[in-house]
């Protein structure tokens, strides 16, 4: 799948250049040729596995999580040492001199001496733009409250073209129905899931949302009307039975991060072996998950959240080498 879709992305032009020392912090950021290059780069590392790099080498990482985290956490620190460069991670915040009351600002210009790049995941929203101020290195935003979790979403996005190249060539078979369980204003893997969706109106014929609509709030302020703007249909629901026979691609989410902890919303909505999917739907989580997607899908064919998992050290090796390095050197060592 991965060689696959690197011949339907065509090389085209120095489009990740760009992202030289920039700060993550939101899906807003990318364009369209940039995400096919960053996609086409991630699948050439998928593509081999097995082969390390050196291109970080003498680089090195400050992990900052101050929020429980499996996949991005130790992604971003795999991703890092296949690159050959060294990690300093910090599991609490309480370990530094933030439990002393020292400022995210003066954090930021001691990262500056330290590191060479920082992940960052809090559950403070401000905080990844009050440490850019001061960062005269990038920082890549790996979850900021309820806000974004940017490369979550590259991953997730990876993992559809990876299902379906044939989406990026000039002889695309149908547009996709995406069916999204959660709730868009409040799920930040959704909420950046949702950005990226724009730059390709003409992959995704309609996205419906599902959820009980227990939440007046459903979509954040302006979140909808981006959606329309670029040519999105986007409908809601609260019955997924009657959704997913027609789903593509059923993306489900049940936890959203709310000040210091998190909220499940797993209880109404489930997937599992009985679930009336389409033959060749496929199912996306960003995990972990709750009861709402049960274990008995696994070894099924429309388990592709643990590949999702599994792509997301590739994307993210893509995105670091072209923050820290320039990509021409990156393209040169692979
Ligand atoms: N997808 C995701 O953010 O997972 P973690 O919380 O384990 O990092």
């Amino acid at each position: 799948h991965p060689k696959k879709l690197l011949r339907a992305i065509i090389e085209d032009g120095d489009h990740l250049a760009k992202l030289a020392s920039q700060h993550i912090y939101s899906s807003d950021q990318f364009d369209r040729p940039t995400l096919l290059q960053l996609f086409r780069l991630a699948a050439k590392y998928e593509a081999n596995p097995d082969r390390f790099s050196s291109s970080l080498n003498g680089q090195i990482l400050i992990s900052a999580f101050y929020e429980p985290s499996t996949r991005t956490r130790l992604s971003f620190e795999s991703a890092w040492h296949r690159l050959g460069g060294d990690i300093m991670s910090i599991t609490d915040r309480s370990t530094t001199g933030i439990a002393k009351g020292e400022s995210l600002m003066d954090v930021a210009e001691m990262f500056n001496n330290y590191g060479d790049c920082v992940v960052l995941r809090d559950s403070q929203e401000s905080s990844v733009r009050e440490m850019m101020e001061a960062l005269r290195i990038p920082i890549i935003n790996a979850g900021n409250g309820t806000d974004e979790h940017p490369t979550q979403a590259l991953a997730d996005l990876y993992t559809i073209f990876k299902w379906r190249p044939d989406l990026l060539t000039d002889t695309p078979g149908a547009p996709l129905n995406l069916c999204l369980v959660g709730f868009p204003a409040k799920m930040r893997t959704v909420r950046s899931l949702l950005k990226l969706l724009c730059y390709f109106p003409e992959v995704f014929s309609t996205v419906t949302v599902v959820n009980d609509k227990s939440c007046s709030d459903m979509f954040a302020p302006g979140q909808l009307e981006q959606l329309e703007q670029f040519g999105l249909t986007v409908n809601t629901s609260d019955d997924l039975e009657q959704v997913l026979p027609d789903a593509d691609v059923v993306y489900i989410n049940a936890i959203s991060w709310e000040g210091d902890s998190f909220k499940q919303y797993g209880k109404k909505y489930h997937l599992d072996a009985s679930s009336p999917l389409k033959e060749d739907a496929i199912i996306l989580h960003p995990l972990a998950r709750g009861e709402e997607l049960s274990t008995d899908l696994d070894g099924t064919h429309h388990n592709w959240y643990f590949s999702q998992a599994r792509g997301a050290v590739f994307l993210r090796m893509a995105l670091l080498t072209c923050l820290v390095k320039r990509a021409e050197r990156v393209l040169d060592v692979i």
